[in-house]
Formats: C-alpha cells, sequence, structure tokens
C-alpha cells in the first residue's frame, strides 16, 4: 500500500522520522539518555582488536560510515569491505575479534558467505538485518534489528538509516566499554541521537527545493558527489540511488581526491553535489568546493546555516539543512540525498520502485 504517495520510495523515504524513530527506541532508554541494547552481547568490546564490518551497496554505505563512528567514539581500527571481495581474498581474520555484517534483505548472497567466513574463522557474528527471519539473522550470533518495517522499493531508503542508528548505538556502546566515553559524553551523545528522528522530519522542509532542482539534474550526463569524513560514504551512497533510479552516470568521492582524477571531468555542464554540514572538516571541503567552482561546474552545497553563510564560491545552490552536533549528521543529510535520486528519476519517468536490472533480493553472487 503506497497511501498517498505515487511511489514506494516516495512513502519509504518519508516514513524515516519515524522508523528511525522506533529503532532509536530499541537501542536506548530515552529516559536515562543511556544506551540500552536490546540483547546482551556475548563478548566485551576490550576483548576486541579489530572489528570487521561487511555488507553490499547501500549497507556496506552504512558500514563505511560506522568504521568513522567506530575510529572515534571507541578507538577501534575497523575494517570495511564489501562481501564480494571479503570472501575470496582470505583476509586473515583474528579470532575472537567482532564481525558485524548488515543486510536489509539477510538472504545478500555474498553477505551471508562473509559472515560464514567470519564464524569459520572463530569470530564473533553481529547482524543487523531488517528481516529477522532471514538467513543471515538466523546464522549470526546476535542480531541487532532494524525496525524500518518492510522496504519495496527496490532502492534502500529507510533501512539506511535505521542501520545508520543501529551502528551509532553500537559505536557508542563500544565507546562507553572501553573507557573510552565518560559517562558524560554518553549522555550526550544519546541525547544528540535522540534528536535525530525530528532532525530527520525537519529535512523535509527542502523538499520543494529539490523537486525543482530535479529538473536541472535530470538534464545532466553525469553528477559528482563529494564529501569528507563521514559525508565521504554518504556521497557514495548519493551517487548510487541516483544511478540505480535515474539511470544518470554517478560518482561519489571523497572530496579530497578531487586533484587525484576527477577534477578533469568538470566543466558546466557537470553538476556536482557537495555534502559538508559544519563540522571539523568544513573548510577543508570548502576549499575543493572553490577548486570545482574555478572550472565553471554547477555546485550543489548540502549543508547548515552557518555552512551556508560561511561558504564563498560562485554558481552555488545550497540546501539549508537544520543546526545540528556533527556526529551524526549522516542520518539528515540522507534525505536531500535520497530525495534528488527519486525526484530526479520521477522527471525523466524512470520505474522509480522497479528499476531496470535490479532485484530487491540478490541471493546469487
Ligand atoms: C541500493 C540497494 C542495494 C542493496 C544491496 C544489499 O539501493 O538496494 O545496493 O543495498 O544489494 O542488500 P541487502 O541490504 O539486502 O543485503
Amino acid at each position: 500500500d503506497k497511501a498517498n504517495y505515487r511511489h514506494f520510495m516516495a512513502k519509504e523515504i518519508h516514513e524515516q522520522p519515524e522508523v528511525v524513530g522506533q529503532t532509536l527506541a530499541r537501542y536506548v532508554d530515552m529516559a536515562a539518555k543511556r544506551i540500552a541494547l536490546p540483547f546482551e552481547l556475548p563478548f566485551d568490546f576490550n576483548d576486541i582488536k579489530r572489528i570487521s564490518i561487511t555488507a553490499c551497496g547501500t549497507a556496506s554505505y552504512a558500514g563505511h560510515v560506522a568504521k568513522y563512528w567506530f575510529e572515534r567514539l571507541a578507538r577501534m581500527p575497523v575494517e570495511i569491505d564489501v562481501a564480494s571481495e571479503l570472501r575470496y581474498r582470505e583476509a586473515p581474520l583474528r579470532k575472537g575479534d567482532l564481525a558485524i555484517v548488515i543486510s536489509q534483505s539477510g538472504e545478500t548472497a555474498d553477505t551471508l558467505a562473509a559472515l560464514r567466513y567470519a564464524k569459520a574463522q572463530g569470530l564473533h557474528t553481529v547482524s543487523v538485518v531488517n528481516v529477522p527471519t532471514s538467513t543471515i539473522a538466523r546464522e549470526s550470533e546476535t542480531v541487532l534489528p532494524t525496525l524500518a518495517g518492510p522496504e519495496i522499493g527496490v532502492a534502500s531508503t529507510k533501512t539506511f538509516t535505521c542501520q545508520l542508528m543501529v551502528m551509532a548505538a553500537l559505536a557508542v556502546a563500544a565507546g562507553k566499554g572501553r573507557g573510552e566515553l565518560s559517562d558524560l559524553d554518553e549522555l550526550k551523545l544519546v541525547g544528540e541521537l535522540i534528536e535525530v528522528p525530528r532532525l530527520i522530519a525537519a529535512a523535509f522542509a527542502i523538499e520543494p527545493q529539490i523537486e525543482k532542482l530535479a529538473r536541472d539534474i535530470a538534464k545532466s550526463r553525469a553528477v559528482l558527489y563529494l564529501g569528507r569524513g563521514t559525508s565521504f560514504p554518504l556521497a557514495l551512497e548519493g551517487a548510487l540511488k541516483l544511478k540505480e533510479v535515474s539511470y544518470i552516470h554517478a560518482e561519489g568521492y571523497a572530496a579530497g581526491e578531487l586533484k587525484h582524477g576527477p577534477i578533469a571531468l568538470i566543466d558546466e555542464s557537470m553538476p556536482v553535489v557537495v555534502i559538508a554540514p559544519y563540522d571539523r572538516v568544513f573548510e577543508k571541503t570548502v576549499s575543493n568546493m572553490q577548486e570545482v567552482a574555478a572550472r565553471g561546474g554547477n555546485i550543489i552545497l548540502m549543508t547548515d546555516a552557518t555552512g551556508a553563510s560561511e561558504a564563498t564560491v560562485d554558481s552555488l545552490v545550497t540546501i539549508v539543512l537544520p543546526d545540528m552536533a556533527a556526529t551524526f549528521t549522516p542520518m539528515v543529510y540522507a534525505i536531500p540525498v535520497q530525495l534528488l535520486a527519486y525526484y530526479t528519476a520521477v522527471v525523466m519517468g524512470a520505474d522509480v520502485d522497479q528499476p531496470r536490472n535490479l532485484a530487491k533480493s540478490v541471493t546469487v553472487e
């Protein structure tokens, strides 16, 4: 049932304040502002030397964001791999370490194989899945569910932000468990997580602007997405979403990599989406943006009010998102990224919910 929406993808994008809120409520004690995981973990984070995160597609980008969180909040080394690469390269995993697999369907063949590989090497296994009856859920030691509800649109949207919420809670739990975060740090971070559903809802204020912008994007041959820090995996996700549903070629890059190649692509016909909340790396990203502007590229800057006033560049469309603390911005900046892909596909008349050549669940490798 699409409710009043034209497509499941639109409905699922708009469900995010609610389902991210539901997921949050399963992982934190809202009154005490403490992390409260739904299950006790059968290991101590102090015994884990390294985390290996494995997933495919959008789920892998959620894992990529989480790597930054585990490193920052828990000071834990994290490796992130796409499952098809982990499974065949004989990665040396250490017995007793932690493997996390992330999967909406819980049936993705490569992700399942990566889980089995980690188990065979004697690692603890945690799966973050949306389908609790799935094979991946059944075969992993601990299941951390996303409470996104059924996702019908082939392109993942609400499950991505719910995966991020689970991984954020887990990273804070790890930081706390290892003594890297104090009680006060936990209180502050959980307070920030509690704000996220409301901030996601507020982010929809930019929807009419994105809808208009999509008419220009639909005329482009290719689009570049740039981001730094946790906005880098979001740039990868933005590019994936756009190519999946609109069939426009798109690439995501770490903003700092621009001058190492992709800058050669930039001309007046190239829209460049820059994801840059006003955070510790904002200034660096602005200087990459200036390099784009100097070559005539059309910049679409996704930022907040402070970022918008600090960014001094020409030929700029600015999408202003709600002000928020810097750590968990990917859950909010996912909204404009998803909406841009959605409306561009609608303008182009593409089959948004069933893009050509794609399957919702990839059960063959
Ligand atoms: C992108 C998308 C795919 C999936 C990937 C993993 O919109 O839907 O990239 O994210 O196939 O699927 P799951 O999460 O079911 O393992």
